[in-house]
């Protein structure tokens, strides 16, 4: 079994210093660090193995292919999909988010109709949807979040109506950190006949997803958060629906047959993928998706839950701190913590926290009418990755403490 020591060997990074001091990497939400397995296949695929995949019969070619559809088949395991048929590849999850919202909505949503999207979602979980509803005369409605940051579940069954064609929310929200209900979210939403998607761009990183236990019609999320290479990306989707939404671009390898009045298209999920697609990036979800599996499982998971325990507990208790996300049970936070402070600008803070050494971002993240909602120009986030030590999160909290009384 892995230990954090042995996995922290495995994430050069984590050697790096800044401005002297060794780094402490708590930006983990916006991308996580990369592991050598993750980086040696890329390198190997790129130098060695390089050829385009499904177009050749030459050896390298059918190796590239190989490479490809084993990443499917190893993301729809990880993921708990009936098939790898119901996984595309696309280059993130914003552009996952895009093509159902464009494929979806070509042959679901019409004049009249509503989209509904929760509050937290995070801009590429919005924009979207605002775009599709622009288009099609169709209505945006917002489910709500509390005080504490969670959803107002309770006015699912009201808020649904005949007209939803789709609710779309996070099953994590990168601002909040809590764990979303989303199985009961799903199951009322089904009651009401209403399709689900969830945004998993954070649970794939802390989550054990199975789709099917959570009976979702669309899971998306970036490689790149869940320390694949960047520019790889999953869309999830029944199915029933991947066969009834068209295609989002022609070109090559999304076809059946093609004459010059008109074209047939292949079945999903390669009609969703035109053209080349990442073919030394997909791969790297095998090692990445791996690594996740160990990071949650065991001592390290352990650790990383009394990472999180410690952190919660200590912003809890500072004065002048307002945490958003405030669980019920800590188990219902992932290290995910953003956070103001009386009197003191968060991207003063932030850029104080990095003179000495940690990394932690600040803003908006991507969730406008989040901070909207709060009252709040931006906010500080420090988030967490299993390979984060217990060292690193006193280490924070020290330093939080000092870059303060420096500020105020
Ligand atoms: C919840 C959530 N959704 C969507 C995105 C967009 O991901 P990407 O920029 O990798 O496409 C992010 C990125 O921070 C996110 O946290």
């Amino acid at each position: 079994m892995s230990t954090v020591s042995d996995i922290r060997a495995q994430f050069p990074q984590l050697s790096e210093k800044v401005y002297g001091k060794p780094l402490v990497y708590l930006d983990n939400a916006a991308t996580s660090l990369r592991p050598q397995s993750v980086v040696r296949l890329w390198e190997d695929l790129s130098l060695r193995h390089n050829a385009n995949v499904f177009r050749a019969v030459h050896k390298f070619s059918s190796e590239a292919t190989r490479f490809y559809e084993d990443a499917r088949r190893a993301v729809a395991a990880h993921i708990g999909a009936a098939s790898q048929r119901e996984i595309v590849f696309t280059s993130g999850d914003t552009a996952s988010l895009n093509l159902v919202a464009r494929c979806f909505g070509a042959a679901f949503v019409g004049p009249g109709d509503e989209i509904l999207v929760a509050q937290s979602e995070h801009h590429s979980n919005l924009v979207p949807w605002q775009m599709l509803c622009r288009e099609k005369g169709a209505h945006l409605k917002c489910l709500p979040v509390d005080e504490k940051g969670r959803l107002c579940v309770e006015m699912l069954p009201q808020m649904l109506s005949p007209r939803t064609k789709l609710l779309c929310v996070a099953d994590i929200s990168n601002v909040l950190g809590l764990r979303n209900p989303v199985a009961e979210i799903v199951r009322i939403a089904h009651e009401k006949g209403c399709p689900v998607l969830l945004d998993g761009a954070q649970g794939i990183v802390h989550e054990k997803v199975d789709v099917q236990a959570l009976d979702c019609d669309f899971y998306t999320f970036s490689g790149h958060k869940v320390y694949a290479s960047p520019g790889t990306g999953v869309l999830y989707g029944k199915r029933k629906w991947l066969e009834a939404m068209p295609p989002l671009m022609g070109g090559g390898e999304m076809i059946e047959n093609v004459a010059w009045e008109s074209s047939t298209y292949a079945a999903p999920p390669h009609k969703f993928e035109a053209g080349t697609p990442n073919i030394s990036g997909v791969p790297t979800l095998v090692p990445a998706l791996e690594m996740a599996r160990t990071l949650n499982s065991g001592e390290i998971a352990a650790q990383a839950g009394a990472v999180r325990d410690f952190v919660l507990d200590a912003l809890l208790a500072f004065p002048g701190l307002r945490l958003f996300g405030l669980p019920e049970r800590k188990s219902d936070k992932v290290p995910i913590f953003s956070f103001t402070v009386e009197g003191v600008h968060h991207e003063d803070l932030a850029l104080l926290l990095d003179k000495m050494g940690i990394a932690v971002r600040s803003g908006q993240m991507c969730a406008e009418p989040l901070m909207t909602r709060f009252g709040v120009t931006g906010m500080l986030r420090a988030s967490f990755a299993p390979y984060n030590t217990m060292a690193e999160a006193e280490y924070f909290v020290t330093s939080l403490k000092k870059a303060i009384d420096m500020l105020k």
